[in-house]
């Protein structure tokens, strides 16, 4: 059952949670394997790419458990130092077990990613920074054979801003000889949420959430326990939900502080958003007005809500300009918007959307990435009849029960 049944005509009302922050908690479990014994996590949402990073931990030696919400990895002495293509093609952010595994063991082969929809998704800044801990990278047959008897700490500024660069660096560097700072560090809730992980389990890391962390190398890192983070990406999904239908929605345990310029942009359409420390809601607009958003590293507007975000454009009153400036092929959700009867112009990481309020009709559409698919969904709801859309376990890697949290508030969602 990859479809998905969406019926136009329903407006979305009421409170809904948010589940565990995906992009919180794989870089997360990777760092368990700085460290023996069991680690424990709760509000782990039930997600493809959790069960991807279990299998990889698990093909690595280690044990995992799930109950619920409650995840827990048992490391022993890895049985191999391998990321294997099989598990890596599944899941790009398996790259994340590179920098724990050369800290931890000194040695480590991983295979190369390879590309996604959204783009190339190079790894240079990764192994860049880990030659720059005094790592040798040789690139073999589609692997990368990593060795290094001891890191050493060192000052490494990444020319680009990246989250999963700055989160290797940070786990690989717990573990080096001596002091790492990290300059041009990304900034994202996520990364905060690791930092504080790697710190319970005896690391000495600072600045983590600014452009500048500090990593003072310890001799051992020891198991600990955490509570995953809100998903951010998924609050601001339902919260467009909510406005896209012109209904009364309230997100629960969620992190207002963490979006911002979601929250800025929305007030600029005109919606009322009224923030708590936990909860956001938003308030029903018959009509919004269009407004531009260009995206970039946390705090402003984050790329994982760009498509979301283009979909409210598409029923808005007037032109947006949405700029992609993080990956350079994010747009795939754009043609499908347009069977949709979106009018977008998309040009080299800008599209041009001209908004007409009730302008849409559903149509079968089929979903390409993760965040696309919350876009289909997101414009399904106000697509004139029933919109199908094909593909839809792209949003099973990123989202926990997204139809029943939308039924929940009143919308027709099934899967066929
Ligand atoms: C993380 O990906 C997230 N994934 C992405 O979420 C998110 O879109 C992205 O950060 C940006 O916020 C996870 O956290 C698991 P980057 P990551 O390194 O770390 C280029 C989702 O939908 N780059 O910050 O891969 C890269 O090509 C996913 O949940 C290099 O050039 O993103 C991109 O253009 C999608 N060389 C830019 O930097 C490198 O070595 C930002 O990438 C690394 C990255």
């Amino acid at each position: 059952m990859d479809r998905m049944l969406i019926q136009s005509g329903y407006q979305l009302n009421g409170h809904v949670k948010t589940s565990g922050a995906k992009n919180a908690a794989l870089p997360i479990l990777f760092s368990t394997l700085l460290a023996e014994g069991e680690h424990t996590f709760t509000n782990v949402p039930l997600l493809k790419d959790i069960e991807s990073t279990a299998d990889l931990l698990a093909s690595l030696g280690c044990t995992t458990k799930r109950d619920g919400n409650t995840f827990s990895v048992h490391v022993e002495k890895l049985t191999s130092f391998e990321a294997s293509y099989e598990l890596v093609r599944k899941m790009r952010a398996s790259i994340l077990c590179l920098g724990p595994i050369l800290a931890k063991y000194g040695e480590a082969v991983v295979s190369l990613p390879g590309g996604c929809a959204i783009g190339t998704r190079p790894i240079d800044l990764h192994l860049d920074a880990m030659k720059s801990l005094g790592a040798t990278i040789e690139l073999k047959e589609g692997y990368v054979l990593a060795k290094a008897k001891k890191l050493k700490g060192a000052t490494v500024l990444f020319e680009k801003t990246t989250v999963g660069g700055t989160e290797n660096l940070m786990m690989a560097a717990t573990l080096a000889e001596g002091t790492t700072i990290i300059e041009n560090a990304a900034k994202e809730p996520e990364i905060v949420n690791l930092g504080n992980y790697l710190n319970k389990m005896g690391a000495k890391v600072s600045g983590h959430g600014t452009g500048v962390i500090r990593i003072e190398g310890v001799e051992k890192l020891h198991a600990a326990t955490h509570e995953i983070m809100a998903d951010r990406i998924e609050a601001g999904t339902l919260l467009i939900a909510g406005a896209i239908t012109g209904g009364d929605v309230t997100v629960e345990n969620c992190r207002p502080e963490d979006l911002e310029a979601l929250i800025l942009k929305m007030k600029d359409c005109g919606f009322k958003i009224d923030t708590t420390a936990t909860t956001m809601r938003v308030h029903p607009l018959a009509k919004w007005d269009a407004t531009d958003i260009s995206t970039a590293p946390h705090p402003l507007f984050p790329t994982d809500l760009q498509a979301q975000f283009m979909a409210l454009m598409t029923v808005a009153n007037g032109t947006s300009i949405i700029s992609e400036t993080v990956f350079e092929n994010r747009f795939m959700h754009v043609t499908e918007l347009m069977r949709l009867g979106a009018d977008i112009t998309p040009k080299t990481q800008v599209a041009v959307v001209r908004g007409r309020p009730g302008g849409l009709t559903a149509a079968p559409v089929m979903a390409t990435d993760l965040r696309a698919s919350a876009s289909l969904v997101l414009a399904g709801l106000v697509a004139k009849g029933e919109t199908l859309v094909n593909r839809i376990y792209h949003l099973d890697r990123g989202y926990e029960n997204l139809e029943g949290k939308l039924g929940q508030l009143g919308a027709k969602v099934t899967r066929v």
